[in-house]
């Protein structure tokens, strides 16, 4: 007779369930980086930032498809063709754009490093001069299940790009990393002026290779864009442990770094605060909008919904709490441009201390618990 066993309701394992929001996002991609790990020349760490990039693109709806020009055997292509695929986007695509031949010969202009990598192009720290079969790319893709999330075309940019940029329309992310000056000048010229507002450009090699850098300095020299370069903190191999792997600019008058901080902050929000529940935002209402699909979202200091300003003291501070406490507020948060208010503020920082827990606090937010539940168990 077969057994009958017992069915028990399984529970994450304590390690998991205590786990910080930056953790979990890693664990959850670690079953897509084990895949694309070898298929790209990208590291881990700049890895994660791209998943990042590509996430906060999607939360923030900036439009448009996304464009890897140099794409090598296709692994950080498809780690972003995943992440639509996972967050159920079907109308973007990836493009993989790549000679599948290698690298052309740099020039002078592409610099010392650039000579060196010439003087042993397939030597295996090369990946052998980047070069990767178009047959095996497409079977990948196929493999992992991301055929319909990808478009591959083969074939040097000089012809591809003018050929197929009209069916590409606008691009959210275009990340650029053919290495040498007049790949990289080619690749920005026929696809600049696609990306979207608020979209992104990526120059992976921008700190490896000089010719890189001139043809980024030029578009923005040339067009008078006033784009700030941000810089990705990557590890290379043989490099130093901080070293900057890639650069990129954002095409508006955003920056990376605060979309990745406000990225981060909503998850660390989302990870701790049920959905449906009514959450204080303490000052900062570009976060409010992004969590209000899910979360009820209020100001403070709060009049008929909208903002009215910080209050003047203590005892202001604390009777407007207390008042939206009985209108069913839930948690109070304060995101990092509002920290000050827990100094400045003293003694209503103080009584949130002593009468609610806080459930989370790193360098980004300060979540209080302020149901009555939770106040009763402080008791
Ligand atoms: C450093 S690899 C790209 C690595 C890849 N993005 C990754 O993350 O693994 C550079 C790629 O650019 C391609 N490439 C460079 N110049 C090119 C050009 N003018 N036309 C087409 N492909 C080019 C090379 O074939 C090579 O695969």
């Amino acid at each position: 007779m077969p057994s009958v066993k017992k069915r028990v309701r399984s529970e994450p394992p304590s390690e998991v369930r205590n786990e910080s929001p930056a953790t979990r996002e890693i664990r959850q991609l670690e079953p897509i980086l084990k895949q694309v790990e070898t298929l790209t020349t990208t590291p881990r760490d700049a890895l994660i930032d791209l998943a990042r990039l590509v996430k906060a693109v999607l939360m923030f709806d900036i439009p448009g498809d996304i464009v890897e020009c140099g794409s090598y055997a296709g692994g950080a292509a498809f780690l972003m063709a995943h992440l639509l695929r996972e967050a159920g986007v079907r109308d973007r695509k990836v493009w993989l754009f790549d000679s599948f031949e290698g690298l052309p010969p740099p020039q002078e202009i592409d610099g010392a490093a650039a000579r060196e990598y010439a003087e042993h192009p397939d030597a295996p720290e090369n990946y052998d001069n980047c070069r990767a079969s178009f047959a095996d790319v497409r079977r990948t893709a196929k493999k992992l299940g991301l055929a319909p999330y990808t478009v591959c075309v083969k074939g040097w940019f000089e012809k591809t790009l003018p050929a197929h940029r009209e069916h590409i329309g606008p691009i959210s992310i275009l990340r650029v990393d053919g290495n040498w000056y007049a790949s990289v000048r080619c690749c920005l010229d026929q696809l600049y002026d696609q990306v979207a507002d608020g979209g992104f450009v990526i120059c992976h090699t921008y700190y490896t290779y000089d010719g890189c850098a001139a043809a980024v300095h030029e578009l923005l020299g040339q067009r008078r864009l006033p784009y700030r370069i941000e810089s990705v903190v990557g590890v290379r191999p043989g490099a130093y442990a901080e070293d900057y792997q890639s650069a990129l600019f954002c095409k508006g008058d955003s920056s990376w770094k605060w979309l990745r901080q406000v990225y981060l902050a909503i998850q660390d929000i989302a990870s701790v605060i049920p959905p449906r529940q009514t959450v204080i935002l303490v000052d900062q209402e570009e976060l409010g909008i992004q969590l209000g699909d899910q979360r009820r979202v209020l100001p403070f200091l709060e009049r008929n919904g909208e903002y009215n300003g910080s209050p003047d003291d203590d005892i202001t501070a604390i009777r407007e709490l207390n008042r939206m406490r009985r209108s069913g507020a839930g948690f109070l948060v304060f995101a990092w441009p509002a920290f000050w208010w827990l100094e400045h503020y003293a003694e209503f920082h103080g009584q949130l201390r002593r009468r609610f827990p806080c459930i989370l606090e790193n360098e980004r937010v300060a979540v209080f618990d302020i149901r009555p539940s939770a106040e009763r168990d402080r008791e």
